[in-house]
């Protein structure tokens, strides 16, 4: 007790504070907790440093449990720190109060989510000793070190209570741990939080993995992320992850919409949607969002209806953002003909890529247009069944039927902003996407969408099912549609989107061996099923 008294009055001294331990603070009971998520513009380390923690302290962070900052905005290479492992259970701020052992930015944080009362949650570079890691037998940098990219989590006292080191890369000269790491911490708001990196979202482990075997429903994730349109945007991608999952994502972005595409920050509560969201379109900032987050695991029902809305969804216009394109040279497309520009118009088209194919049900109209000399978006259907090119980094195989936007004729137009475009000619009243998708052992499909604000339509605006024709069936039918009251312009997609984790073990993929090895029972043996079913039918009409 003496001790923890005597650090506080020594932070106090630091800060000139006195944290105020009762005012927040979300109880266990409590069917909510409160959150925020920080849009960071990155400059220098001492600049970043200083800017955390005010927003640590600052007035609109003061009701917050947790607060997650985003990936790399902190240090860098030139300024690794070692992090303690938090099985140690290690206070910086209270045991390296000179930073002696760990880098000083690391001591000043802890001071600052002791000094606040909250858990901080950042993503640094990391440094660890080769030689602390010896079941690792790939060769060691001639330093005798390992860099990481990794989220370490400080707890309302400063400790560091638990560490992530990031497994999918993005063209990144970092290492990666031995085997990937699942990881958790709980809270004393009664909440056990997994957390992930960035590109790690895309993959099965350690994001899908801890909602699969460890029914992890709470996620923090730090993320600097290289907007792609249509269909890997950052809000676009965060959302749709969390609503198919049906899970709580914190997700923080650097903010570096030019020249970098990076941006894209929110809160989201899996099948209610965004709570709160940004995607800029400027030159960056430095801001919080908070929200209350719904707890999954308070007693039964009511959740929704208590779901509660803090600020609704942050809109960045008229201006400007750096973002790259989606391959659609490789997707099956087909140009939507809208007709003479007056009278409402619908399409009804199933599309292919090979085998797999999507069925298009599209109706729209067309809007006044008050400026002739206005460029607009055409829109094309596509279908894509394959392994999207992305050079050097990892990628998955992909199953996709959406909707897009062109700004011209050619394939090459589509997936480009128009500049300024403040107008739009078509209305669309109707949008229906169905898909048969193959099962696969680890696999995640999700609706997405995409307006020209770069944000995407929330659950209250679409519908969307997921089911298999019955308990043996291999085949999941999915169908996206917007709702019937619902009509939407500034559509830039309108997707189903099926990530293939591991492709390998999908019904219908590869020889009738490897199917059975993925536990497949090949068509064959379900005849003899049904045919043993027959006989046994047989027999006992016989014995009867
Ligand atoms: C975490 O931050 C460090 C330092 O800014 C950066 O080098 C690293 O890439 C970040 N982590 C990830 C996953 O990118
Ligand atoms: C920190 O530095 C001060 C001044 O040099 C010294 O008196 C103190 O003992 C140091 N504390 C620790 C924990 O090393
Ligand atoms: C870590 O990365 C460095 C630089 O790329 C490399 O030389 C070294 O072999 C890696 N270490 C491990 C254990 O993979
Ligand atoms: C605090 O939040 C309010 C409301 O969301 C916002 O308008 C204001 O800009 C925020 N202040 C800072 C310093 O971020
Ligand atoms: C679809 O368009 C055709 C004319 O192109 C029209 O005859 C038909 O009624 C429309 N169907 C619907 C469902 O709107
Ligand atoms: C449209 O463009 C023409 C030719 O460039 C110009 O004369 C006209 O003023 C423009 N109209 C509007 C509404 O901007
Ligand atoms: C599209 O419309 C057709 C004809 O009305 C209907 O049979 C079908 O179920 C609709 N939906 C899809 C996804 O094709």
């Amino acid at each position: 007790m003496l001790d923890i008294s005597r650090g506080l009055v020594f932070l106090c001294l630091i800060f000139g504070l006195w944290p105020d331990l009762s005012k927040q603070a979300s109880l266990k009971e409590e069917d909510y907790y409160t959150a925020g998520v920080v849009e960071f513009l990155t400059s220098s380390l001492s600049e970043n440093v200083a800017a955390y923690v005010d927003i640590i302290n600052s007035e609109n962070a003061s009701s917050t449990d947790i607060i997650v900052f985003p990936e790399s905005t902190l240090n860098d290479h030139s300024s690794t720190t070692f992090v303690p492992d938090p099985k140690e259970l290690v206070n910086p701020c209270l045991s390296d109060p000179n930073a002696t052992y760990f880098e000083e930015f690391l001591v000043t944080i802890s001071c600052a989510a002791r000094n606040a009362n909250k858990y901080v949650v950042i993503n640094l570079t990391e440094k660890q000793k080769c030689e602390d890691v010896p079941e690792d037998t790939r060769p060691c940098a001639s330093n005798g070190l390992n860099v990481y990219n990794t989220n370490a989590v400080f707890d309302r006292q400063g400790v560091v209570v638990s560490r992530y080191r990031k497994i999918h890369l993005w063209v990144e000269e970092k290492n990666t741990t031995y085997l990937p790491e699942l990881i958790t911490f709980e809270t004393d708001f009664g909440v056990i939080f997994g957390h992930f990196i960035c590109y790690d979202i895309l993959f099965y482990s350690p994001a899908h993995q801890l909602i699969r075997e460890q029914g992890i429903k709470d996620f923090v994730y730090p993320t600097m992320w290289f907007s792609q349109l249509p269909f890997h945007t950052a809000v676009q991608i965060q959302q749709g992850w969390a609503y198919s999952n049906d899970v709580n994502l914190l997700a923080a972005g650097a903010s570096l919409p030019t020249p970098d595409g990076s941006t894209g920050s929110g809160i989201y509560h899996g099948r209610d949607g965004t709570l709160v969201s940004v995607m800029r379109q400027d030159s960056g900032e430095r801001t919080i969002y908070v929200a209350q987050v719904p707890k999954y695991s308070s007693s039964g029902g009511g959740i929704e209806k208590r779901a509660r809305r803090s600020t609704p969804r942050q809109v960045a216009t008229n201006s400007r953002i750096t973002l790259t394109r989606d391959q659609l040279e490789d997707y099956e497309t087909e140009v939507i003909e809208f007709g003479d520009g007056t009278a409402p118009g619908n399409l009804s088209r199933t599309l292919c890529q090979g085998s797999f194919c999507c069925r298009f049900n599209i109706s729209w109209r067309f809007l006044e247009r008050t400026d002739d000399n206005a460029s607009f978006y055409s829109y094309r259907i596509g279908a894509f069944d394959g392994l999207p090119k992305r050079d050097e980094v990892e990628v998955n195989y992909i199953r996709n039927c959406g909707l897009f936007s062109c700004s011209g004729p050619g394939i090459e137009d589509c997936g480009q902003l128009i500049a300024n475009s403040g107008e739009s000619q078509i209305a669309f009243t109707h949008l229906e996407i169905g898909v048969t998708f193959p099962e696969s052992r680890e696999f995640l499909l999700f609706p997405q969408s995409l307006l020209d604000d770069l944000l995407p339509l929330e659950p209250s605006q679409f519908e969307w099912s997921q089911e298999k024709a019955s308990e043996e069936s291999y085949q999941h039918e999915v169908r996206f549609t917007l709702k019937d009251s619902q009509e939407v312009s500034n559509l830039l997609s309108f997707t189903v989107y099926g990530n293939y984790y591991d492709n390998e073990c999908t019904y219908g993929v590869g020889s009738e061996e490897e199917q059975e090895s993925c536990g497949y029972k090949s068509s064959a043996s379900r005849r003899d099923v049904i045919g043993s079913g027959l006989i046994t039918l047989l027999v006992i009409l016989a014995l009867a």
